[in-house]
């Protein structure tokens, strides 16, 4: 697949698993310099394994994106490396159920903090680094920021935030920058994993309302993603893509 990103400076926050892991894995593929954020040392050196790429070309940056000294430390390691950003992925997060009588007010925070604020001051640090027109943005929220989902208020309360906020950093920088949101339907990632293992419902049940019969993989996320961030995609800003199995055409 051929994206146009050929020594484009691609930082990926939660690129050490799940859907980030696959975004840097079709970067790297496309030769991209692909920078991985996340808080885990062991998942970050398991991610560079899998991936088995030239170590001048993938990085794995230890930072918490949700506290801005997390943001601002992981800003400072790629200015260092690479000295500017290209594209920007945004793919850090958390699901948990909780329903709405029993969210404490850590369980809120937690969310909220890496979902909403990791986002949003990732991209703060991020932005003065995208010095090159035609920089891009692409926020990963999820169904359930376009539409309610049953047990997880916060959770679609952050994400719902992901989608206005996306919408909201297009119109402050365009046209220099184009920023749009991902919003996948269930993906079998390790997230999923442990949503299934903590739930009481099984993966054909959560596959049953999709009309594409099945939930995603990581990969066809990941392809909408760098599809997005390609130079290719010069017109779109501002846009919230559904990648779903049909599950919000209903
Ligand atoms: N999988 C799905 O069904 C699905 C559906 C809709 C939307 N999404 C969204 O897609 C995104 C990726 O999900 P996924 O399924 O790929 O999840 P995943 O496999 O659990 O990966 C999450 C990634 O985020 C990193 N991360 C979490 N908290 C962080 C923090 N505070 N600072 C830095 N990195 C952090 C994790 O690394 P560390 O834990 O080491 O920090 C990991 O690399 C999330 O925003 C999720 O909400 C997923």
């Amino acid at each position: 697949m051929n994206y146009g990103l050929k020594d484009k400076v691609v930082v990926i926050s939660g690129g050490t698993s799940g859907i980030g892991l696959a975004t840097a894995r079709l970067a790297v593929a496309d030769g991209a310099r692909v920078f991985l954020i996340g808080r885990s040392e062991e998942n970050g050196l398991s991610a560079l394994g899998i991936l088995d790429a030239d170590p001048e070309m993938v990085k794995f940056i230890q930072a918490d994106v949700s506290t801005i000294d997390g943001c601002q430390s992981a800003a400072e390691a790629v200015n260092k490396a690479a000295g500017r950003v290209d594209i920007l992925v945004n793919s850090a997060g958390v699901y948990r159920e909780q329903w709405r009588e029993l969210v404490t007010e850590d369980e809120y925070q937690e969310i909220m903090d890496i979902n909403v604020k990791g986002t949003l001051f990732l991209c703060q640090v991020m932005l003065p680094l995208m010095t090159e027109h035609g920089s891009t943005i692409i926020n990963i929220a999820s169904d359930a920021g376009l539409e309610g989902n049953y047990g997880c208020p916060v959770y679609c309360a952050s994400k719902g935030a992901v989608v206005a906020l996306t919408r909201a950093l297009a119109l402050d920088y365009a046209p220099r920058i184009r920023v749009n949101c991902v919003c996948p339907g269930d993906v079998a990632t390790p997230l999923v994993e442990k949503q299934l293992a903590a739930g009481d419902y099984t993966l054909e049940e959560m596959a049953e309302p999709y009309p594409i019969g099945r939930i995603g993989q990581p990969e066809e996320i990941a392809h909408v993603i760098c599809s997005l961030a390609s130079p290719f995609n010069s017109y779109m800003t501002g846009s919230i893509v559904p990648v779903d199995g049909g599950l919000t055409a209903k």
